[in-house]
C-alpha cells in the first residue's frame, strides 16, 4: 500500500472511521446506492469494453474506489488476470481493507486531485460514486493519467436524485437524533439506574428525573421510526432504540463502565455517519456542474460517448450521473 504524503479533512476521516468499522452505520444498506441498476450499468460497460479485442487485457485505476465494489464487478467480467489494477481512495481504512479483499490490487493511498501516478501511464479510469467527492479538478487529473487510446467511465452522485433524497432524509433524521440528546441521556439514565441500588429519596428522585428526559427522547425516536420507517438511517434509529430496550431489560447483566462505553461509540458512529451524509449531499452534482465536467471532455482528446443521468426501470428520480469517453 502506498501511503499518503499529507491530507487531512473532516469528511475523509468520516469515512475513514467508516471504512475501519468504527462510524459502521450503513451508509450502503439504503436503496439508491445498492440498486441492480448500478450493477447492471457497469456490467454492461466491462462487457462492451472486453468485446474489443484492443481491451482484452487492461491497466485500470478505480478514483475513490472505497473498499473495491466497481473493482469486483469487474473482475467477474474480465477475470482479475486480465485486470492490472490500481485502486485508489483518501482513506487509509479504505485501502487496507481492499488489499485484504482484492490481494492482487495495488492500493494507493492519495487524493483524486493529485494523482501520484505519470501522465498516459493506465487504459481505463472508472470512478463510481467517488471522484465527484475530489471536485472537478480531479477530472484533470483523470484525463491526464488515461493514456490517448484509453477510456473513462465515471459515475456520480446526481442533485435531486434517489440516492441526494434518501442522504437528505438520513441526515434529517440524524440531526432529531443528535438534538434529541438521547445518547448523553441515555448514560445519565443508566448510571441513576445504577445508584438506585442505595436507596435513599435522592437518587429515586434523580432516578426518576432521568427517567422522564430519557423516555421524551426516546419518544423521538419513535417519531422518527413512525415517519420515515424502521429502514431511515439505514436502520441505526431501529437498532438503537431495540438495543436500548434490551439494555434496560437485561441491565443486571451489564457493567455500567461497558454501558457507558457502548453509547461513546455510539456517538462517534452518528457524528462520522452524519458527515458522510453531509459529504453525498455536498458531492451530489447540479446540471450546472455535470456540464462543467462535460466540457473538459469536450476540451480533451477523448470523445464523449454518454454523457446523461442513469434511471432504474421503475423510477422517474435519477440514480446518478454517467460518463462515459474514449480516446482515439
Ligand atoms: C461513497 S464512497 C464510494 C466508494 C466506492 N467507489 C463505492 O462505490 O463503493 C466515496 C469514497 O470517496 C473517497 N474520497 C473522498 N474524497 C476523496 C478524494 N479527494 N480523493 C480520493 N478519495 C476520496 C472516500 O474515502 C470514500 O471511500
Amino acid at each position: 500500500m502506498t501511503q499518503p504524503t499529507d491530507f487531512a479533512r473532516e469528511d475523509t476521516d468520516d469515512w475513514d472511521k467508516y471504512w475501519s468499522g468504527v462510524g459502521g452505520i450503513g451508509a450502503f444498506t439504503d436503496g439508491g446506492v445498492s440498486h441492480p441498476a448500478i450493477t447492471a450499468y457497469w456490467q454492461h460497460y466491462f462487457r462492451t469494453l472486453s468485446a474489443s479485442p484492443a481491451n482484452e487485457s487492461l491497466k485500470i485505476i478505480d478514483i475513490a474506489g472505497g473498499n473495491g465494489a466497481l473493482i469486483e464487478t469487474a473482475g467477474q467480467i474480465y477475470g482479475d488476470e486480465q485486470l492490472a489494477i490500481t485502486s485508489l481512495d483518501l482513506s487509509p481504512a479504505a485501502i487496507q481493507q481492499l488489499t485484504k479483499r482484492f490481494p492482487h490490487v495495488n492500493g494507493l493511498v492519495a487524493d483524486a486531485n493529485a494523482i501520484p501516478l505519470q501522465d498516459n501511464s493506465t487504459d481505463l479510469v472508472v470512478s463510481q460514486f467517488g471522484i465527484e467527492y475530489a471536485g472537478a479538478d480531479a477530472i484533470d487529473e483523470a484525463i491526464r493519467v488515461v493514456n490517448p487510446g484509453g477510456n473513462i467511465a465515471l459515475m456520480m452522485h446526481c442533485e435531486n436524485g434517489v440516492i441526494f433524497h434518501e442522504s437528505r432524509i438520513n441526515l434529517t433524521v440524524i440531526q432529531r437524533i443528535l438534538n434529541s440528546h438521547i445518547l448523553p441521556l441515555a448514560k445519565c439514565f443508566f448510571t441513576a439506574r445504577t445508584e438506585l441500588h442505595r436507596g435513599s429519596d435522592k437518587q429515586r428522585q434523580s432516578f426518576q428525573a432521568q427517567a422522564e428526559q430519557f423516555c421524551v427522547a426516546l419518544g423521538v425516536l419513535e417519531h422518527c421510526m413512525s415517519e420515515f420507517g424502521t429502514g431511515a438511517a439505514g436502520g441505526f434509529v431501529h437498532k438503537l432504540y431495540n438495543d436500548l430496550a434490551n439494555v434496560h431489560e437485561s441491565f443486571g447483566q451489564y457493567v455500567l463502565s461497558e454501558v457507558l462505553d457502548w453509547l461513546s461509540n455510539i456517538e462517534v458512529e452518528l457524528e462520522a455517519y452524519k458527515g458522510r451524509m453531509q459529504a453525498m449531499l455536498d458531492a451530489a452534482l447540479a446540471v450546472d456542474e455535470f456540464n462543467e465536467i462535460t466540457e473538459k471532455f469536450r476540451h480533451s482528446e477523448f470523445t464523449l460517448t454518454v454523457a446523461d443521468k442513469l434511471y432504474s426501470p421503475d423510477n422517474s428520480q435519477p440514480l446518478a450521473w454517467v460518463v462515459a469517453a474514449d480516446g482515439q
